[in-house]
């Protein structure tokens, strides 16, 4: 294990200290050990490669088997940061028994270090049974994909007071059920600032504004490779979309043209 490898504790300690944390999306092996470099806190599998990778409508077909063979190269590659592994839709809506049998999948056959879970009505029951058990829980609440049918479509929450009040009450609520963080996704930046405020666990927003704890991105948007438009809360601080399409044009017009590969590039 690194020295300098972010543990739970080194967490809390950041948000005590003011100190802001870094999570990216990695679904691979490649990706993963860049992010890891670079000094990212930790790496969320999350169960957004159902459409970012397997081109999925939304992320409610992604499956468990899916999850951990991504999880696995993601583990394998992370020397530095924590990894927590999503859990995808139906593996933790049915018993506790169930919820527990999956998280721990994540953990012995996949190498995470935590589980997320998405908000249901019973997220903190299961969220407790899952510490209790010994396996660490990052909750999410707000814009939460899995619920993409209940909200209409992927649409900011919390604009109105009862909403907002709701959404501090559930934050409470994972936070008193042992999570050790919770992503707070698309929601006004006053709601999840009130939220940040009321918990001592770290927040870690996503369209949340400025005043969570951390921030966290899909990694694929930020690095440009959204191919559609991009929702507003994404900066992209690159375009690999047009550099890709710009290589791979040119190695086709190279090949075409014979002009790949020059002597250079074979053997005598
Ligand atoms: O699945 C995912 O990538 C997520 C993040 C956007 C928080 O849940």
């Amino acid at each position: 294990m690194m020295k300098n490898k972010v543990t739970i504790p080194k967490l809390k300690l950041k948000k005590q200290r003011g100190q802001k944390i870094t999570m990216l999306t990695a679904y691979d092996y490649l990706t993963a050990r860049l992010l890891d470099e670079a000094g990212i806190d930790i790496l969320l599998v999350g169960d957004s490669l159902g459409m970012v990778l397997l081109g999925y409508e939304n992320t409610l077909p992604v499956t468990m088997d899916e999850m951990l063979h991504h999880t696995k190269a993601v583990a394998k590659a992370a020397s530095h940061a924590l990894v927590v592994g999503d859990m995808p839709f139906m593996s933790f809506h049915t018993s506790i028994s169930d919820t527990i049998h999956n998280a721990g999948r994540f953990i012995k056959e996949a190498g995470a270090t935590a589980v997320k879970l998405e908000w249901i009505t019973d997220a903190a029951q299961k969220t407790k049974a899952l510490v209790d058990t010994g396996i660490p829980v990052m909750g999410h609440i707000g814009l939460t994909p899995q619920l993409v049918h209940q909200m209409g479509g992927f649409k900011v929450q919390g604009r109105e007071e009862r909403q907002a009040e709701r959404l501090v009450d559930e934050a409470g609520r994972m936070q008193d059920a042992g999570a050790f963080a919770i992503v707070l996704e698309g929601m006004p930046a006053q709601v999840a600032s009130n939220i940040t405020q009321a918990l001592t666990i770290p927040t870690i927003g996503i369209g949340a504004g400025i005043h969570c704890d951390g921030q966290v991105l899909v990694t694929t948007d930020l690095l440009g490779q959204n191919p559609g438009k991009a929702p507003k809360f994404v900066k992209e601080y690159t375009n690999l979309q047009k550099q890709i399409l710009s290589a791979v044009g040119e190695f086709k017009h190279e090949v075409e043209a014979g002009e790949f590969p020059s002597k250079e590039y074979w053997y005598e």
